[in-house]
């Protein structure tokens, strides 16, 4: 909580920080704003979306904001009537307000004939609610594992959720498969899940909670996200690249045992210990021998 938070500029001159808990910036260092649009905005298809009267957004891991800002960005600029409602979550109330206070998003680009989302987005770090005619946005403080009960008791169905957290082996505790579990059951029968994720135990989570899955273009990095939706929204994916051989086999290998939280309150070592057992008593192909196989030149 009282992490020291310091900017970091980014290949697209927008800025992060770094977490020293958790040893990763938030963002990749080829660039902050640039990962929000590609690798959540677009995969969720917020553009074509927009021109819906209402839209629903899940913000998991919301951070300075960002993945929020590109999103009501995208819809607004489309329809400025469109009636957006958000949820974020988030466990560090200091981290938007530290994005703000160091003006971060001076480098972002708000069309200045565009609704003020700086003012919402300061409200809603300040307030952690913001409510007018077009917006209803709720920032949930805490841990998701927890916070996620809130979205399920209100019934909330997104037609886009961000998954967002630091990476599976900094943050295993959001990539369990009881917590994506409980995150499919907040995504609409229409709706698009993305992540910049392509952990074949994430993968395999979604899976198991009973979403399919499509990778999204690697942006900057070279591995891709995953996009995912329910089975019988399949065509929502057509837009996406289908899941290459070398993808398809890595979720028969052991990196494809799943993070487990029965209880979802386990510690993160716990977490990990768990999956590392799993993992050592497994039948699956050991994942070096496929990456050797497929990564070697
Ligand atoms: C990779 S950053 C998210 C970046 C963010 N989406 C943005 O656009 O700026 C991960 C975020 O997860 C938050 N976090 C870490 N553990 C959490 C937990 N158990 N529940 C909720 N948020 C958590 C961190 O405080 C951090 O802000």
């Amino acid at each position: 909580m009282g992490e020291q938070l310091i900017p970091q500029l980014t290949a697209d001159g927008t800025y992060t920080f770094f977490s020293q808990e958790f040893g990763e910036s938030y963002h990749s260092h080829f660039g902050a704003r640039q990962e929000s649009f590609q690798k959540f905005v677009l995969p969720t298809q917020l553009e074509e979306r927009a021109i819906k009267p209402n839209i629903r957004i899940l913000d998991i891991c919301y951070g300075l904001g960002y993945n929020s800002a590109a999103a009501l960005q995208t819809i607004w600029n489309i329809n400025p009537n469109c009636y957006v409602e958000l949820i974020a979550l988030e466990f560090n109330p200091n981290v938007p307000r530290a994005a703000l206070s160091y003006n971060l998003y001076n480098k972002w680009g708000f069309a200045s004939d565009c609704v003020d989302i700086l003012a919402i987005l300061t409200a809603l770090a300040d307030n952690f609610n913001v409510q007018n005619d077009n917006l209803k946005a709720s920032l949930l403080i805490g841990d998701a594992r927890t916070t996620i009960q809130q979205v399920l008791e209100l019934g909330f169905q997104a037609d886009a959720i961000f998954l967002d957290p630091f990476s599976p082996p900094q943050c295993p505790q959001l990539w369990t498969i009881e917590f994506l579990a409980l995150i499919s059951r907040c995504l609409h029968s229409e709706g698009l899940l993305a992540t910049y994720s392509c952990a074949a135990a994430v993968r395999t989570s979604l899976l198991t909670s009973g979403l399919i899955i499509a990778s999204t273009p690697p942006v900057g990095r070279k591995t891709p996200g995953t996009v995912a939706t329910h089975l019988a929204s399949e065509r929502l994916l057509k837009q996406h690249n289908r899941m290459s051989i070398p993808e398809l086999e890595h979720l028969n290998t052991r990196a494809a045992i799943p993070y487990r939280d029965p209880l979802l309150n386990d510690q993160p070592q716990i977490i990990l210990k768990r999956r590392q057992l799993e993992q050592l008593s497994s039948t699956l192909e050991p994942t070096s021998r496929w990456r050797k196989r497929w990564l070697s030149n």
